[in-house]
């Protein structure tokens, strides 16, 4: 008897439960079948792809976004235009259009912000068109390191200096998969008018310095919970320059870019138009001028230098004037020579407007050398006639030079005569300045091409000395535009990215989607890094320019040994794409890119005392990075509590009904026997 009571119970509670589970599940996506515990999670628990916003140190505070604790944030999900009055902290969905207005208002209604969980930012190219505008940085960005008085010029009329604040809270920007995951869970919850469950997003943001409690770069980089902001610049030569014998030094005509921006979101800073179309152009200019067939009458020295952690106070110019103040083997060969004058590729990827594309030349003040960049210029684009380039001084009106590399050059030596070509005048005609919009189709490829031609020749008229426009061996430099074309999508695009022939042919990346971010810097800088801890780009540009530049070309027959050559004046080339890699006699070298006040001794970072003798130093931020360990975001449903205690009681009342039913047969049943 009194074990048929507990099978009806038992096979009540099944009922009960049966009833339940298959709602529950078909809350969580489409069910096929579910077999074990990891297609249960598959089920419920939606990863989101996307990119961060991360914690980043200075000396006297933070920037950027982290959970606010050291737990997960999970949070339900709202549009932005739907928020009214928030009891909660909700998960807020915000258009890359809104990101402006959300954001200043984050840091101005502190009840507003306490009411933010987490923000998932939803953008894409055809945000491109719909903004008037969108840039995170300042209106004069950097412009503690200008060289002049005027710091509230306005370079940058689409700032909204967002970037620059700290978030308590995780922001994502979601990937186009991301973004079709959050539509999908958000639109089955219409369908159903579920009003028993929220669908949630779930932040695994922790940054380690909020673990630690570690708020500024000191007290970070002494925890070791940060890294300092850097990487590694990368410097080559036309033609080599032989070492061991420092007679016949020629004066350097110094050609300089950049290969690092910055976003809001850390891996999501291509950069296409600042600094990417410079970088491309020059690289362009120097494929174009390796197959010049004679170097030997030239006048002067090319020197072709691409710089890393210039977004952050200008790390890897100032840290390449640091060692070659001090002589040190990543600058030996250039150290000795005078630098005659700087050419700098500044933004060149919207000079086309029209049919014809305009550059502007900033110099850095008058000088015969400025003078002498300036007609070269002029001469370059009479060679390229055919072409519509037009080559304009800078309006005088201008305060000075715009944020670049130069400023780095200047504040070191006020006499440096130095000229940046940029696309724009008076102020950046890319609207989308440091911001994750400034993508590929934010340039035109002909305006690459058309600043790398004028490049190419006006660098071998400045070291040819030769001023003849209709000159043969000038006419015969051509950039190669398909080659332009290729180099923008192997940097500039997730897709194929970095895992294009031409980037394979030299290296293995490690990632395909170049990030453009400067990223930190890894165990001791070295002139001689270990290379797993060199950026993909950077260790590309070293074997580029070190095959471009070199004296060998085409002969493989010195194959290198173990990754090293004999000689001393050859580096090995391609040992991470071939097995064995070539010897070639190049001058390429890596220069480390990190702050003049950071010193590494032991595997640890120390803050250095401020220099007077260092202007720059004195008002570097020092910008570290907070480590993490996992960054994740996933999306799901969840029930109201309330819905699981209707559910309790409704199991209960249907126990305790059958229960009842059970007594009541067994006392009729009991009944009828004894009437029997
Ligand atoms: C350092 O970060 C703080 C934010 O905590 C900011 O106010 C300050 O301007 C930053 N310093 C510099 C030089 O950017
Ligand atoms: C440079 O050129 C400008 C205008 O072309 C001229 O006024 C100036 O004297 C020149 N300066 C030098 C030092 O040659
Ligand atoms: C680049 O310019 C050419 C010529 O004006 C134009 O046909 C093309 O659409 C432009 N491309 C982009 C991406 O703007
Ligand atoms: C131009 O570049 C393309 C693409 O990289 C390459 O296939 C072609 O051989 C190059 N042409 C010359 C003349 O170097
Ligand atoms: C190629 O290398 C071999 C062996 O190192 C050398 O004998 C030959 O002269 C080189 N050829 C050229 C064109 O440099
Ligand atoms: C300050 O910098 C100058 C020039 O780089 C250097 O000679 C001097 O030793 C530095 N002083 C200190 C205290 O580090």
């Amino acid at each position: 008897m009194a074990m048929g009571l507990l099978r009806l119970v038992s096979i009540a509670f099944t009922l009960v439960l049966v009833s339940i589970l298959p709602l529950h599940v078909s809350l969580a996506g489409e069910i096929t079948s579910i077999e074990s515990v990891p297609d249960l999670q598959k089920l419920m628990y939606v990863a989101v792809d996307g990119y961060p916003c991360v914690r980043l140190l200075n000396l006297s505070g933070e920037i950027g976004c982290s959970n606010p604790g050291i737990n997960k944030v999970v949070a339900p999900i709202i549009k932005l235009k739907d928020v009214k009055d928030l009891v909660q902290p909700h998960t807020i969905l915000v258009t890359a259009d809104e990101m402006e207005d959300f954001f200043t208002r984050v840091s101005s209604d502190l009840s507003f912000a306490s009411k933010i969980g987490g923000v998932l930012v939803e953008s894409g190219s055809n945000f491109q068109q719909k903004l008037k505008g969108f840039s995170p940085d300042k209106k004069f960005p950097q412009a503690q390191f200008s060289p002049y008085e005027n710091v509230e010029y306005k370079w940058n009329s689409a700032a909204s200096s967002i970037m620059w604040n700290n978030y308590n809270f995780p922001v994502y920007l979601l990937s186009e998969s991301g973004i079709s995951a959050v539509q999908e869970i958000l639109s089955k919850k219409k369908m159903k008018h579920g009003t028993y469950t929220s669908d949630v997003a779930e932040f695994n943001m922790v940054m380690e310095t909020t673990k630690a409690g570690t708020h500024n770069s000191e007290a970070c980089l002494q925890e070791g919970t940060c890294l300092p902001l850097g990487g590694y610049s990368v410097w080559s030569s036309i033609p080599p320059i032989s070492v061991s014998s420092s007679n016949n030094r020629k004066p350097i005509v110094l050609a300089v870019a950049s290969m690092d921006s910055a976003s809001f979101f850390r891996d999501k800073s291509f950069g296409a138009d600042s600094p990417i179309s410079g970088l491309v152009a020059l690289l362009g200019a120097v494929d174009a001028l390796s197959r010049v067939d004679d170097f030997s009458n030239l006048k002067k020295q090319l020197v072709f230098l691409i710089l890393t952690g210039e977004t952050w106070g200008y790390l890897g110019s100032r840290r390449f004037l640091h060692e070659l103040d001090l002589h040190s083997d990543a600058v030996a060969g250039l150290s000795d020579t005078p630098i005659e004058t700087v050419l700098e590729i500044g933004s060149v990827g919207k000079g086309l407007s029209g049919e014809i594309n305009t550059f502007f030349a900033h110099k850095t003040r008058v000088s015969s050398v400025t003078n002498m960049t300036l007609d070269a210029l002029k001469i370059a684009q009479e060679s390229l006639a055919s072409k519509n380039i037009k080559i304009l001084s800078a309006d005088t009106a201008n305060p000075g030079i715009p944020p670049s590399s130069l400023m780095a050059f200047m504040r070191k030596n006020p006499q440096t005569s130095a000229v940046v070509l940029e696309d724009f005048d008076t102020k950046f005609v890319n609207k989308f300045y440091h911001s994750h919009l400034d993508d590929l189709s934010n340039i035109n490829s002909s305006s690459v091409v058309a600043a790398a031609s004028v490049v190419a020749r006006t660098l071998y008229i400045l070291a040819s000395d030769n001023k003849d426009a209709s000159n043969s061996a000038l006419g015969s430099i051509h950039v190669n535009a398909s080659f332009i074309e290729e180099l923008l999508n192997c940097l500039l695009a997730c897709e194929t990215g970095l895992s294009c022939n031409l980037v394979k042919d030299y290296i293995s990346p490690t990632n395909t989607c170049p990030g453009n971010y400067a990223g930190v810097i890894l165990g001791e800088p070295s002139s001689k890094p270990y290379l797993g801890y060199v950026g993909d780009v950077s260790r590309f540009l070293w074997n580029f320019l070190a095959d471009k530049t070199s004296v060998q070309k085409g002969n493989t027959t010195s194959v290198c040994s173990k990754g090293v050559c004999s000689k001393t004046d050859e580096v090995c080339i391609k040992a991470e794409s071939n097995k064995e890699g070539t010897c070639v006699v190049s001058t390429t070298r890596y220069v480390p890119a990190y702050s003049t006040r950071l010193k590494y001794n032991d595997g640890a970072w120390t803050i250095l005392p401020q220099n007077s003798s260092d202007s720059m130093g004195m008002v570097d931020p020092v910008w570290t990075e907070s480590n993490w360990d996992t960054i994740r975001v996933h999306v799901y449903t969840v029930q109201h509590s309330a819905y699981d205690n209707a559910v309790l009681v409704a199991g209960i009342t249907v126990t305790t009904l059958a229960y009842i039913g059970i007594l009541a047969a067994k006392s009729i049943i009991t009944k009828a026997l004894k009437q029997d």
